[in-house]
């Protein structure tokens, strides 16, 4: 029997994330073939620029034969060797993320961003209790913000929306609000009162849970999948202090905003502080091969005990972890990075794109806030400029619709529950070119000048 061409058809086996089994005769999501650069072409030979990189991952753009070819020379060479022991591109990529992060830092490697985050839980538990504090248990993270889907980063996770229907989650976890300057209606002079005051509101919850019951808090450097919310810069080193002040370690999520996304190598870099752990994946291999990082300070790594019959060691092992394939790929996507002088790219083209949005877009009614640091860019939509109340998720997911329909492809943030289904996400690749800027602006130009002829809901 010969296979049906019709790829949509035949992909009525493979099980989507985010969603079931459509109906008979449905058309199932877009089937994509093939990419360079910015873009992907799918199976009907539509070409989209990729304004998500894939999943927030593609930073170094597709179609790089360099990586691929990276990839195989390690896989003929050695394709495989546990981390119990050691192999040679795990050591030398172990040396470049340490010295990327400041020196003297330790790299436990993972397959995804919610197995680095799981780490990072229980090496804060387990290094507490060496310490003599095994009290120190609980984990405070921000609603808003993903940190997974594995049952532990899941329980981490902010958005009611993803977690409900697999409660009771792990014990342990606890959530505060995020800043959020825009829905707060803070003024631009006011911005760095208001980020001390939501770090001292996290002190408080610190003191109110009992810092010696604390092992740590959890954010990312600027909330990207629940809805690109940049903190003033006085937020995160408040945040550290008030950490230090108890005893709190600090995990600095950099799945999404490591790898140049905001126009540096990690998005704390910025706030000048030093994380004590800092989970990493996604940009780091620049997607072309599934590999994650738990980058601890040597002070969490001098607290385990090296030998393997002491009591207090590291319980933790994975299997694919630090692949050789994944950190030879990895090495070689730091060196594109270096050498193409993506950071400067990403700062360069993300404030150009964002000058250009917002005189584009900026009156239009349905826009209420345009907001980014480097190539990281959220389109708040609103019912109402005045009251800022939020646009209605069908709005939201009408501009993303209308978008694809003229070969852009964007992210929103899904938060169905806090009713903040409304803000459109961009985060393309560092290495796109101005061709591709100017798309982005004139696509979305089109779209919303579409959308104010219509009925705005
Ligand atoms: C900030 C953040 N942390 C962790 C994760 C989980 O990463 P993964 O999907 O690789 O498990 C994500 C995924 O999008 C993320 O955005």
């Amino acid at each position: 029997m010969t296979k049906s061409t019709d790829w949509s058809v035949r992909d009525r086996t493979v099980w989507h994330q985010m969603s079931g089994r459509p109906a008979k005769g449905a058309k199932g999501p877009m089937i994509v073939a093939e990419g360079d650069g910015a873009w992907v072409t799918d199976v009907e030979g539509n070409r989209y620029l990729d304004g998500l990189s894939g999943q927030w991952c593609v930073n170094v753009g597709y179609g790089r034969a360099r990586l691929a070819e990276a990839a195989a020379k390690q896989l003929e060479r050695l394709a495989f060797h546990p981390l119990t022991r050691g192999h040679l591109p795990a050591i030398e990529l172990g040396e470049r993320l340490s010295g990327l992060l400041g020196g003297d830092r330790a790299t436990f490697y993972a397959n995804s961003g919610s197995e680095a985050n799981e780490l990072a839980f229980k090496l804060v538990r387990q290094y507490h209790g060496l310490r003599g504090e095994p009290r120190r248990f609980k984990i405070i993270a921000r609603y808003r913000a993903y940190h997974g889907s594995t049952l532990g980063a899941l329980s981490a996770t902010g958005q009611a929306m993803r977690r409900t229907g697999y409660e009771p989650l792990a014990p342990g976890f606890l959530h505060v609000p995020p800043p959020d300057p825009y829905r707060e209606g803070i003024a631009e002079e006011d911005l760095e009162a208001y980020g001390e005051r939501c770090a001292a509101d996290l002190e408080r919850t610190i003191q109110f849970e009992l810092p010696e019951t604390v092992a740590a808090v959890i954010m990312e450097p600027i909330i990207t999948g629940g809805g690109i919310l940049i903190p003033p810069d006085s937020y995160l080193p408040a945040v550290k202090a008030a950490c230090e002040r108890h005893g709190v370690l600090l995990i600095c999520d950099e799945v999404i905003c490591g790898f140049g996304r905001t126009g540096t190598w990690f998005g704390h870099e910025r706030a000048g502080v030093r994380p004590d752990l800092v989970p990493m994946a996604k940009g780091i291999t620049g997607a072309y091969f599934p590999l994650a990082a738990t980058v601890v300070s040597d002070e969490i790594f001098a607290a385990f005990p090296a030998d393997p019959a002491d009591e207090g060691r590291l319980r933790h092992i994975n299997t694919f972890g630090g692949h050789p394939g994944g950190c030879a790929v990895a090495l070689e996507t730091l060196a594109i990075m270096e050498e193409e002088g993506l950071l400067e790219r990403s700062a360069s083209a993300g404030a150009d794109l964002l000058a250009r949005l917002r005189a584009k877009l900026g009156d239009h009614p349905l826009v209420g806030d345009l907001r980014g640091r480097g190539l990281l860019i959220g389109i708040e939509l609103v019912a109402d400029q005045a009251t800022r109340a939020p646009a209605a998720g069908a709005v939201t997911g009408g501009i993303v619709k209308a978008a694809q329909q003229r070969g852009l492809l964007v992210g929103r943030n899904v938060d169905t529950a806090a009713g903040l289904d409304n803000v459109i996400a961009l985060a393309p690749p560092l290495s796109l070119t101005d061709a591709d800027v100017d798309h982005i602006v004139d696509v979305l130009g089109a779209v919303f000048a579409e959308h104010s002829s219509k009925a705005v809901t």
